[in-house]
Order: C-alpha cells, then structure tokens, then sequence
C-alpha cells in the first residue's frame, strides 16, 4: 500500500517559456507578481521576454532575491504584493527565486507574518494561498515540484524550511532551452543536487514505487547528460535530459523528503557558502557506501541506475564524476577545518531528515565520515 500526491500541472518542453500566458494560474491573470534574482534574468532578457508574453496583464517585479533567499527578502515580496493587490505570483529562475515566490505567495494573504509561521506554523488553514507558477531557469532544485521553501537567517546562518501542501506549486513550466545560458560550474551544481534527490528518494523509507520509478529515471538521465551539459552547454539535447532529470527527481522527492545528504548539506551551505548541490553531493559516495548493506536487492538495483554492477563501483563512479565536473570532493577545500565537523553536526544531524536514511546512522558514524572526506 502506498500514497502519492502531487498536484502540479506540468508543462515541459522546448518553447513552453513564450507559451507562459496560456499556462496555468497565468491564463487570465488580472495582477502578476514577477519574482526574480535581478541581473542574471535582466542579462539574459528573459524578464523582458516574460513581461511581453504577459502582456495581457499588469505585472509588477520584485528582482531583488539574494542566492539562498533571506528572510528580509520574503518580508519584503509580501509587502509589495499586499500593497499591489497581487492575485498571482510567478517565479522565474532557480531554486532561490522559486522558493522566495513560493512562500510570498502562500503568505501573503495570512494574517501571521513569517516570523509567527516559522515560530509555529500559526496560519489559517481556511484561507487560500495567491495562484503561484513556478519557471526553473537552471536543472537541478526541483522546486517547481515541491510544497518546501527553503529560507535563511543570514545573522544565525540557519536554514529554515516552510512546508506546507498548499504550496505546491499550481502549475511548473520547465523549458529546457532556458537553462542554455546556465554556466558550467551551476549547470554541476544544480546537476549533483538533481542526483542527490533521485538517489535520495530511491534509498528513503518514504520510498515507494511511484517514486521509485521517477527516482530511478532521474538518475539515469543525469548519468547520460550532466558531464554532456557541463561540457557543451550549448547542446540542447543535454539541456532537455538535466530538465526532466531534474523535475522527475522532484516529483520523486516531492514525497519522500530527502535524507543524510541533504540534511548535512545545510550548514555547509549556511556556514561556509557551498552551493547547495555541491554541498549534499560531497556526502553522497560516503552515504552510498554507508547504506549500501542496508539496500539489499535494491542496492543493486540503484548501482544499475548509476550505471554500475555493485555498491562499490558506484560509489566509484560518483567520485569519478565529481572528478569530471572539477568538484574537490574534500571538505578542507572548501575552507572547513577539522575542528568545524562538531558544529556541523549541531545544526545539521536532524532527526527529521536524517530519520528517513535506510540505515540508521548515529552522530559519531555521521563524524567519522565527515572527516573521512576531509
Ligand atoms: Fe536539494
């Protein structure tokens, strides 16, 4: 017996971006909240672009959501979309813009603030949240697919996460040929991230066959096209494989949660500025070697996604893409000493996320690996 939920309207494909007014919550829209990063989309014009598809409606920019947005940022994209009567809010960019529109859409018609949300979860669950459409500009975050955001406290360096069903997005417009623009150290970045929730979703307790399925689809794309697109990032057809592998693993991970990766990934995205991808990726050989004998049959089965014959050599093969994609896989290289693994586990070894890791791994087991890597 099993569940799966997600109720996102999907539109994939080459030339869905200039087809956005027809799409979703977008069709008809009255007052458009365009959320964005700023210069990356004004440089590459597809602010612009989206404005004049839009032109059937009033849409006003909020351009400033910083890399991992913050809570001033959502603060302020609540503000302006109470003060403009905003009925839809649509987020164009990576997982930071789809994530900062995501909770500007869900909390701006509350009466808590995000404050009151994130010390207990204090709002109504009779009132509706604006109509969001999500547009991945890079392939990896899956946050077009999700009911999370995730937001910082820059002054803490915490990560905090909104959840909540009603923030699936309405509706995911996911054009490949967005993502051509993306430079090759994101294009690894966001890849790895894509990988670490496919993989992450196959090896959950949450698991199940619908996400199985979307799991084990994902990390075969991104093993036949995330080398292919770091390399050549003009190749349209590496673009279209890192965008489905990228919302499968979303639609896989939107219900199993992620596990150990993730969950030790943050404070060394909040404490020492890895990009997030990166971050979960430097654990995921580690973890894979760690609950390989947990897996059984199944870990055969995730070796053969990975393209490999056992746990051992796939374990290989991460490192060896690591390798391809120029990411250091030890953490001393990213200005982490030894003495910072204790207040790494402080704020990452979390029961919510670490609990869903098939084996159960202890915080002394989860040090050792730490600095095994380093
Ligand atoms: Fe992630």
């Amino acid at each position: 017996m099993f569940n799966y939920f997600n109720p996102t309207a999907i539109c994939f494909g080459r030339g869905q971006f200039d087809s956005a007014h027809r799409r979703g919550e977008l069709k008809g829209a009255e007052k458009v909240l365009l959320v964005t990063d700023g210069t990356a989309m004004r440089r590459f014009g597809y602010s612009d672009r989206l404005k004049e598809n839009l032109s059937h409606c009033e849409v006003v920019e909020y351009d400033s959501v910083p890399a991992n947005p913050d809570f001033e940022c959502v603060r302020q994209g609540i503000d302006l979309a109470r003060r403009e009567g905003i009925t839809v809010v649509v987020a164009l960019g990576g997982g930071s813009s789809m994530d900062a529109g995501k909770a500007i859409a869900f909390l701006s018609p509350q009466s808590a603030s995000l404050d009151d949300y994130l010390a207990g979860g204090a709002v109504g669950a009779s009132v509706d949240r604006l109509g969001f459409v999500a547009i991945p500009t890079t392939s990896g975050t899956g946050s077009e697919v999700t009911p999370w955001a995730s937001i910082w406290d820059r002054d803490k360096r915490k990560k905090y996460s909104l959840a909540d069903e009603r923030m699936f997005p309405d509706c995911a417009i996911v054009d490949p040929s967005l993502t051509l623009s993306l430079p090759p150290e994101i294009t690894a970045a966001t890849g790895l991230d894509a990988l670490c929730h496919a993989v992450e979703a196959y090896w959950s307790l949450n698991s199940q066959p619908v996400s199985d399925f979307l799991a084990a689809g994902a990390i075969e794309l991104v093993g036949n096209h995330l080398v292919g697109a770091y390399r050549d990032g003009d190749n349209i057809e590496h673009r279209d494989g890192m965008s489905l592998a990228s919302l499968l693993a979303g639609l896989a991970f939107s219900n199993t949660k992620t596990t150990a990766c993730h969950s030790i990934s943050y404070p060394l995205t909040a404490r020492f500025d890895i990009p997030h991808g990166i971050a979960c990726a430097l654990t995921l050989g580690a973890m894979l070697a760690f609950n390989g004998e947990a897996l059984g049959a199944r870990g055969d089965r995730l070796a053969g996604f990975l393209g490999c014959d056992d746990i051992e050599s796939a374990v290989s093969s991460i490192g060896e893409l690591l390798e391809k994609l120029n990411v250091s896989p030890r953490l001393r290289d990213y200005g982490i000493d030894k003495q910072d693994i204790d207040a790494i586990l402080d704020d990452g070894f979390t029961p919510d996320r670490i609990g869903h890791n098939p084996r159960t791994i202890t915080r002394g087991e989860m040090q050792s690996i730490l600095e095994a890597l380093h």
